[in-house]
Parts: C-alpha cells; sequence; structure tokens
C-alpha cells in the first residue's frame, strides 16, 4: 500500500494561490481544487489536450493477460538459455525497466543455496542496458565482457529511428551474427507496431517482435512490452506490477479523496507561487533509478512553454553531505517530496561494545532501519523549518505490486499537473532540438 501527505506542504501557496482555494465555491470552475478536478475528468473521459495518447491507461482498462504470460514464457526461455541480456534503448524506452529492475533486485548477488542442478528460476541472469548513450568506452568494453556467454538482446525503440540504441544495436547485431549461429532467434525487437527502420529489420531478419502500442508515448511504456520483457526476464512478477497499477487507476477513479489530484494540485499551487524545482528525495539507493524515471517523466511532461517545476532527485543520506547544505539554506524556491520506505523486516541491529572506542553505544540495539527513519524525520523537520515545503509519499514496502501502484500514481499525477499547467502534457517537442543539431553536425 501507499500513503500520502501532503498537507505540509500546501501552506506555502502564495496569498494569491491560496486565495483561490479559500473563496466560496472553490469548488467551482475558476477555484484550484475545481481545476485539479476538471482536469481528473478530462484525463478520465479522455477530452484533454493530446488524448490521442491515453494508451498506458486503455491497457489497464483493458488488461492483455496472454500477452502478460507470453512475456513471462519469453522471459523463462531467456533465463534458462542466457548468462546475460542486453536491453538497447534511451530515455522512456529504458528508464522505466532500469528503475524496477533496480528497486526490486538485491544489492549484492547472494550464493545460491541447495537444489543443484535442479531447475530453477533463480539463474544469475545480467540484464544490462546500452544505447542510452554514445560512449565508446562503455560499448566497447560491454562486447569485451560478453566474450564466452550465452547472450540474448532486446532492442527498444518506439519510432526504430532515436541514434543512440540504433548505433548501439548495429554493434550488438554485428556481434551477436559473429558468435550466434542461432543470433536471430536471441534477438528480440519491441517497437511501434507498423512504423519504424526497426519493425522493418526485424521483420527482414525474423527477429521475434513484440509492439510499444501507437497510442503508447515512450515515457509511459513502462507497463508495455518495452519494460515487461526486462523486468519478467530479470526475474520480477510482472502481473502483480501491472494489477498494482490496475488497483491504483481504479482507486484514483473519483476527485474525491484522490492523492493524485492532491499532488498534482500542491505542485501547481507552488509552482504558481514561485517555486521552481521539486527533488524527489530518497532514503532507500535502491530507489535511485524510480528517482530517474519520475525525473523524465516529469520533465518531458511538463517542461513546456517556460513553465514547469524542474525534476531534481537526492539520494539520502548521501546527498544530505553534498547538496543537503543547498536544501537546507540556499534559494528557497525548491519544493521536496520524500519518497519513504516503511518496511523494518529484517534489520541488523547496531552491536553494542563494551569498551564504546567510537563514543557510538548510544545507538547500540537500535536497527539500522530506526536510524534510516530518524534522518528522513530529522531530515523533513529541518528542512521544513529552512524554508521548504515538504510532503511524503510512503511504500510499506518495495514490492512488484507498489512500485506499479506508484508508477500508476506519478502518471495520473503528471497528466492532471501538465494540464493545469495548460500544456499537452504526452508530446516531447524540445527533445527534437538537439536531435537536429547533432544530425546537422553529423552530416546527415
Ligand atoms: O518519452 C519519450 O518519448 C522519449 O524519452 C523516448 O522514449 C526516447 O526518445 C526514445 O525513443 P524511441 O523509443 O523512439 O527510441
Amino acid at each position: 500500500m501507499l500513503r500520502f501527505s501532503f498537507d505540509k506542504a500546501a501552506k506555502f501557496m502564495g496569498p494569491h494561490v491560496a486565495a483561490q482555494e479559500s473563496v466560496p465555491g472553490q469548488n467551482g470552475p475558476g477555484g484550484l481544487a475545481g481545476r485539479a478536478r476538471a482536469a481528473h475528468e478530462a484525463l478520465l473521459a479522455g477530452t484533454g489536450t493530446g488524448s490521442e495518447w491515453l494508451g498506458w491507461r486503455r491497457i489497464l482498462q483493458d488488461p492483455n493477460d496472454a500477452l502478460l504470460e507470453e512475456i513471462a514464457s519469453l522471459a523463462k526461455e531467456i533465463r534458462r538459455e542466457a548468462d546475460v541480456l542486453i536491453c538497447i534503448g534511451i530515455g522512456g524506452s529504458y528508464l522505466g525497466a532500469k528503475a524496477v529492475i533496480e528497486a526490486l533486485s538485491p544489492y549484492f548477488r547472494q550464493p545460491t543455496l541447495g537444489n543443484e542442478g535442479a531447475e530453477t528460476d533463480n539463474s544469475p541472469l545480467d540484464v544490462i542496458f546500452a544505447g542510452h548513450h554514445v560512449s565508446d568506452s562503455y560499448l566497447t568494453q560491454l562486447f569485451d565482457s560478453l566474450e564466452g556467454k550465452s547472450v540474448y538482446v532486446n532492442v527498444i525503440s518506439k519510432s526504430g529511428t532515436t541514434l543512440e540504441p540504433a548505433i548501439a544495436f548495429r554493434f550488438a547485431r554485428q556481434w551477436m551474427e559473429s558468435h550466434f549461429s542461432d543470433s536471430s532467434d536471441r534477438i528480440i525487437a519491441t517497437t511501434d507496431p507498423e512504423r519504424g527502420a526497426l519493425r522493418a529489420l526485424a521483420l527482414e531478419l525474423g527477429y521475434r517482435t513484440f509492439d510499444i502500442p501507437t497510442d503508447i508515448g515512450g515515457r509511459f511504456s513502462l507497463l508495455s512490452p518495452a519494460g515487461l520483457i526486462p523486468i519478467a526476464a530479470a526475474g520480477f512478477d510482472i502481473r502483480s506490477l501491472f494489477y498494482g497499477s490496475v488497483a491504483m487507476m481504479n482507486e484514483l477513479s473519483s476527485p474525491v479523496d484522490n492523492p493524485a489530484l492532491d499532488y498534482a494540485m500542491t505542485r501547481y499551487g507552488l509552482h504558481e507561487s514561485g517555486y521552481t524545482t521539486e527533488l524527489l528525495s530518497v532514503f532507500e539507493p535502491r530507489l535511485a533509478g524510480l528517482s530517474a524515471w519520475w525525473q523524465q517523466l516529469f520533465g518531458e511532461s511538463e517542461g513546456k512553454d517556460k513553465r514547469g517545476l524542474f525534476p531534481a532527485t537526492c539520494t539520502y543520506t548521501t546527498d544530505l553531505h553534498s547538496i543537503g547544505q543547498y536544501v537546507q539554506e540556499g534559494k528557497r524556491n525548491l519544493i521536496e517530496t520524500f519518497l519513504i520506505v516503511d518496511d523494518d523486516r529484517r534489520s541488523a541491529e547496531i552491536p553494542f561494545d563494551s569498551k564504546d572506542p567510537d563514543g557510538l553505544n548510544y545507538v547500540a540495539g537500535k536497527t539500522l532501519t530506526e536510524v534510516n527513519k530518524a534522518a528522513y524525520s530529522g531530515t523533513m523537520e529541518a528542512h521544513l523549518a529552512g524554508g521548504v515545503p515538504v510532503q511524503s509519499i510512503t511504500m510499506d514496502s518495495i514490492s512488484e505490486e507498489n512500485i506499479g501502484r506508484l508508477v500508476y500514481f506519478f502518471e495520473h499525477a503528471v497528466s492532471l499537473g501538465g494540464y493545469l499547467l495548460g500544456i499537452n502534457p504526452f508530446d516531447q517537442p524540445g527533445v527534437e532540438a538537439y536531435k537536429s543539431e547533432m544530425f546537422r553536425l553529423l552530416g546527415r
């Protein structure tokens, strides 16, 4: 389950925005709450700007269980046959899968105990991402490291023409062809159902293909095959992930007691009050990938027409010893959303030392989780006292289902945020600018 608390942030809204809240008839069309409600209704009715891109809701409204099964069985094959799965993609075609895999994976691979030789689903498959930059040394070292290993490739590109993954895939294709006689059976292409160079190439070379539906944009594609294949291959339960999102969508169907609407409204109210930057701060390092996914979702959806909160991320307590100083005392343009895990199962106790040479016996007997919770509460109070509007989203554990819930929660909230800002949350015209400059320099 997820819990939400936005009240500490809302009180920082400027008087002109807060006034919209307090006037009689605040739920009328002119007040902030009324506008947020109208945005929610436009999203549900499919009448808002960019509504041709609402496939991310459509697939949850009408789940395709056969597709989930097909992906799970492909994942089983990959886990049985391969040591490494290379997932090639950029932006929305890699951040979601990476986020979920990192959040659910142990920090360190544990030694496998017992059942030697038994067919198990615990194969130590490495899922490696590529094509999300053009680093020469990354790609060269990656292929060098694959010698002697059994490799599968999942190339993921909606358009099928994005330069970074297209280049990485050309290298990967040639490497696969020179190393495996059955290379076309080991390459899976996830792309637009009809258009693009990757679809044509896959058809010509006989790769297995999966569709990213036409009405789903990259950053909303986590629950399509774009995200689900790598996540399933990494050994995670995509059904729980998917149905967690379905459950959240159903819970958020009413505008009353709707935390996504409250989150969108608070952020927008603070934006209109002059705040420029939202930090998403986590206290569990394996959630950093989810922060990166959130950053793309909000940055690409809202940053238009010279509007929108700049989405930034912090991983605490590490970052309290770097940009924590700025958050506490720098320019007062920040709001902060904490993404917290309230799970104290399997927490190590800090040992007692009778000589106490480090003076740490005052925390002896406390668990690391208790210390981390104190760090969160202390940070939140300190930042609040320093003039930062703070709010929090709490998960009771890091699980497929909870991540699925969180994914839908943020997707719903960012859509409302875009509508409140008066922009189309589902396009990304600004991403084209660097591409045309780069293509010009490369002589295309
Ligand atoms: O969210 C988006 O639309 C983008 O980040 C795309 O996912 C990214 O540019 C990659 O595009 P494609 O999947 O077409 O290669």
